[in-house]
């Protein structure tokens, strides 16, 4: 009997095994799926090769063409690569849904909640509402203008403090983070910290350990849940609920101070008037407005809004440092326009178009290096002639479309702001879209691009920026986190 079970069971794996290395009819071409694993043994020896999942994926794409189908663990993958394919990926509504597992509800009480990797008609009403109401307190607007230049100005403050009338030494990517914190947690709660505060050192300290830990790509358990018991340190699952239950823990208590002092005839900044939403549908049955939906769209808002700023700053000053020409330039057009002590204002942006050029450049070389987040077919559909089967993850890689060789820019490896200048006017090629495009686009365009004008020109209106002396120059390779990260450097700051 015993010998019968042991037969059945062999079989059974064996036909198993088999099973999973068969890809569905008109299935995007890419590496033979293994046994069990798929292709991620060649995609991990490209990534080992390379040094990027990224760049091992750019790979493939040479071999198989712009889209690829991979297959990690038990999950199916679509890699799409290139502007045109990217342009129809994210165009096709068939693909505006986000993966469906389970461990993605873990930091949630085990509900889908959020904006970033929710869906259906839950994700457009929260999306709808936030999108709105975001813009009534402030994007896009006089409001956002007035409160990203002192935030701004802020950051010159201290700088002046670091110099004090010479030079001083900052490590960059850090210098933004606390910043465009404020910028955010101002924009959603209408509260500001003052540099030193320790309730903004506790925000800074749990999203930087997010940050560093964790890889959009995802940890072992999100690819093999059952790590989740056999091994939940080493699998990364305890780090992951640790850090999301300390973000929550905090949020919650952001909730409590507001509800103290929460006028329902009288909102004052988005949480107000989603507190009001909470208590106008709380009889209503399936309202999609609840208390931990507001947490975890702030934890969102966060995580989306951040290190994607912060970082895309970090290149920013690190192409600056090894292009001193180009914040030579820059500084000239500031001169002219604003001198040396008229504070930039968003309204300054027509006339600076250099800047607003750099923002542009900074942008490119950040999402280069970076994916889309993950999208997930609805329906079964086709994408550039393949067919793609319902519930199949979609992402897609920025690298072939703005940064490598293929993407059609000249030297595209090179910081050059004047590739956008056309007769003095800021024209920016289709193959650049830092933000997405379609239903997932970004929702926070607008302040990620008021943001980083006015901090760049703020700094460069006041400081020069260079090497460190006796070093060797900054490196250009990355870190993957949740987002593409400038590695740690440190650049000399000068008052001009
Ligand atoms: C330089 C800065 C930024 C860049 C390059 C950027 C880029 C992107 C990209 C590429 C996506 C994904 C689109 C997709 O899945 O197809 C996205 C989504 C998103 N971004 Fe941004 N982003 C930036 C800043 C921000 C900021 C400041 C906020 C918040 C205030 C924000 C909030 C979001 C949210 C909530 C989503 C998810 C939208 C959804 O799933 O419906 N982002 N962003």
């Amino acid at each position: 009997m015993l010998l019968l079970l042991l037969t059945l069971l062999i079989i059974a794996i064996v036909l198993y095994g088999y099973q999973s290395t068969r890809k569905p009819k008109n299935f995007p071409p890419g590496p033979r799926w293994w046994p069990f694993l798929g292709s991620a043994p060649q995609v991990q020896f490209l990534r080992k090769k390379t040094g990027h999942l990224l760049l091992a994926t750019s790979k493939l794409a040479r071999k198989y063409g712009p889209i690829i189908g991979l297959k990690v663990g038990g999950e199916q993958i679509i890699i799409v690569h290139g502007a045109k394919a990217l342009r129809e990926f994210l165009g096709n509504e068939d693909l505006i849904g986000r993966p469906n597992r389970k461990p993605d509800t873990y930091r949630s009480w085990g509900k889908r909640l959020g904006i970033v990797m929710t869906d259906g008609d839950f994700w457009s009403e929260q999306r709808r509402f936030l999108v709105r109401h975001l813009r009534e307190f402030g994007f896009g607007t006089n409001n956002m203008s007035t409160l990203l230049e002192e935030e701004s100005q802020e950051l010159v403050k201290y700088l002046l403090n670091e110099t004090n009338g010479g030079e001083g030494v900052v490590s960059v990517p850090s210098l933004f983070s606390t910043p465009i914190l404020n910028t955010l947690w101002r924009m959603l709660v209408g509260v500001r910290y003052d540099s030193g505060d320790p309730q903004l050192a506790k925000l800074h300290g749990i999203l930087a350990d997010m940050f560093k830990h964790m890889s959009m790509v995802g940890k072992l358990f999100v690819s093999f849940p059952i790590l989740r018991y056999l091994a939940p340190e080493a699998s990364g699952y305890n780090f992951y609920m640790d850090v999301h239950r300390r973000l929550i823990d905090f949020l919650y208590e952001a909730i409590d101070d507001h509800k103290q002092m929460y006028d329902p005839e009288c909102p004052r900044d988005v949480m107000d008037l989603y507190l009001s939403m909470i208590n106008f549908n709380c009889k209503l049955q399936n309202s999609t407005f609840s208390e931990q939906q507001l947490v975890i769209t702030c934890m969102d808002m966060f995580i989306a809004g951040s290190e994607t700023t912060s970082n895309t700053l970090g290149f920013c000053f690190l192409y600056l440092v090894l292009y001193p020409e180009v914040q030579r330039k820059a500084q000239e057009e500031i001169d002219s326009v604003l001198g040396r002590e008229r504070a930039p204002t968003l309204s300054d942006r027509q006339q600076l178009p250099y800047i607003e050029c750099i923002v542009w450049e900074s942008m490119r070389m950040f999402v280069g290096r970076g994916f889309t987040l993950p999208h997930r077919a609805i329906r079964a559909t086709k994408l550039c002639g393949y067919s793609l089967p319902k519930d199949v993850k979609v992402v897609g890689n920025f690298y072939d479309s703005s940064l490598g060789e293929e993407c059609g820019l000249e030297d595209p490896s090179a910081f050059k702001p004047e590739r956008y200048l056309k007769n003095g006017q800021v024209v920016i090629p289709d193959n650049i879209i830092p933000f997405g495009l379609g239903k997932r686009r970004c929702i926070g365009e607008a302040l990620a691009r008021g943001n980083l004008f006015l901090f760049i020109t703020a700094l460069l209106q006041r400081f020069n920026f260079s090497q460190m002396p006796n070093e060797s120059p900054p490196s250009t390779d990355w870190e993957d986190g949740f987002t593409p990260r400038p590695k740690d450097f440190q650049v000399v700051v000068s008052e001009r």
